[in-house]
């Protein structure tokens, strides 16, 4: 029987749940909490799902989401999620057939940008996605290691009830998200998920605290974490997990990770996509050694209107480049496009010019946020420098002041 494809209504949803559930090889009910929380993100009219006679076996659905991109701008993007195929059905050009449903329903939407978090790294550039973000798992041993730089702390730190936290929170990241390329906004949903914390989803871990640090009486800066116990021949060998740690400014920056530094009865601290990698932690430490890190990619992005993205960021220097890009997934991207820009703002039109740079839509996403340089890429073969010097302007043009980040999953 041929597979058929076509988005489902709410009254479905607990049939969908249960094969997105069983796609990731979990069992519905192992969280409600989850469960009533998937229902109202969900947007049945963006989904599309596989079916074998009734039998649904592919799943796939997009959450509209607001993005920020260098130039303190915002796209509006869709963030696919919900991607499985039953153990069944694996390999049968499933997931391609929907990737091509999805990218071709965003497109007549106008909908420029799509982003996701890979499962795994190796499925989704065939598709045209690119990494966009990086972050750090970062682990500190707090035994050898101890604050000792950082710009004046003037402020102090108070906890919070959960209650409390979202509505100090929230003014926090919003001051910070546009500074930040690739940051999706976090509307009230993505708040409840952030601070619920259900005993579900934390694998018995204990419940987080939430502070925030504040002067002059304005709120500059947040952080949660959670404390795992531990205790070996008579020490606490405490872990403080960060689960996220946001300011708008340097100071309070510093002032959150002096907060976790002085905690007492630990000796390890760790943090994942939670904190920004470029906050300068390193160069606070007496002992930059203690702090350990290993990187993995964040969100994927896909850049479904080429000219549409280019010409709403900004560029870092004054200056013109014409960039072929291939794209067999979305042809209607492939071609030359000149971009004019600079720190105020861009154009980018089609072009019969001979190109500066040539490379893939997916490379072209990996550079757009900011994250990777042309000239990296290039080492790797590729982008390809057409004409000479075009590779160092295209370094100079698309670098941000901030590394892209992103904190909401979905
Ligand atoms: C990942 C998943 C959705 C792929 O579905 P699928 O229908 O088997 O994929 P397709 O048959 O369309 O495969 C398309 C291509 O991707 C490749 N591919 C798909 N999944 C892959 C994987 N996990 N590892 C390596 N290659 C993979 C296929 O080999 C195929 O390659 P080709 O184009 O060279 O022939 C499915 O394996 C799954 O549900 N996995 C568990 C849940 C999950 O990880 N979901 C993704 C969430 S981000």
């Amino acid at each position: 029987m041929p597979i058929t494809y076509r988005p489902i209504t709410l009254d479905e949803f607990d049939e969908f749940d249960f094969a997105v559930m069983r796609g990731f090889s979990a069992h519905p009910e192992s969280n409600p909490w989850f469960k009533d929380f998937a229902r109202r993100s969900f947007e049945p009219e963006q989904s599309v799902i596989a079916f074998d006679g009734k039998q649904m076996v592919g799943t796939s659905s997009s959450l509209t989401f607001e993005i920020s991109i260098p130039g303190a701008n915002t796209l509006p993007v869709g963030g696919i999620t919900e991607v499985t195929v039953s153990p069944t059905h694996r390999r049968r050009g499933i997931l391609t057939e929907m990737m091509r449903r999805q990218l071709d329903a965003h497109h007549e939407r106008e909908i420029p940008l799509a982003a996701l978090w890979a499962s795994e790294s190796v499925i989704y550039g065939r598709y045209g996605y690119g990494m966009a973000v990086t972050h750090e798992h970062r682990e500190i041993d707090l035994r050898h290691t101890s604050f000792t730089h950082g710009p004046d702390i003037r402020g102090q730190m108070r906890f919070l009830d959960k209650e409390d936290a979202q509505a100090v929170f929230s003014p926090i990241l919003e001051r910070a998200w546009l500074e930040y390329p690739a940051m999706i906004r976090r509307d009230n949903l993505a708040w409840e998920a952030a601070i619920t914390d259900p005993d579900g989803l934390r694998s018995r871990a204990p419940a987080l605290f939430y502070a925030v640090y504040e002067i002059d009486g304005v709120a500059t800066g947040y952080v949660m974490y959670r404390i795992r116990h531990g205790v070996t021949a008579g020490d606490s060998t405490n872990s403080v997990q960060i689960h996220e740690l946001v300011a708008s400014d340097d100071e309070a920056t510093a002032a959150l990770w002096r907060f976790c530094f002085d905690i007492d009865l630990a000796s390890t601290l760790t943090v994942g996509h939670g904190a920004t990698t470029d906050d300068g932690l390193p160069w606070m430490l007496s002992d930059p050694r203690r702090l350990k890190r290993s990187s993995y990619d964040g969100l994927w992005l896909r850049l479904i209107d080429v000219p549409m993205a280019l010409s709403a960021r900004t560029y870092s220097e004054d200056a013109s480049l014409v960039i072929r890009v291939e794209d067999s997934f979305c042809k209607w991207n492939e071609g030359n496009w000149r971009i004019d820009g600079g720190p105020k703002g861009a154009e980018c039109a089609s072009t019969n010019e001979q190109p500066d740079i040539s490379m893939s839509a997916g490379d072209l996403a990996s550079i757009y946020m900011g994250g990777s340089r042309p000239s990296e890429l290039a080492r790797a073969g590729r982008v390809i420098e057409n004409s000479v010097g075009a590779l160092g302007r295209a370094d100079r043009m698309f670098i941000t002041a901030r590394k892209p980040w992103n904190l909401v999953d979905f």
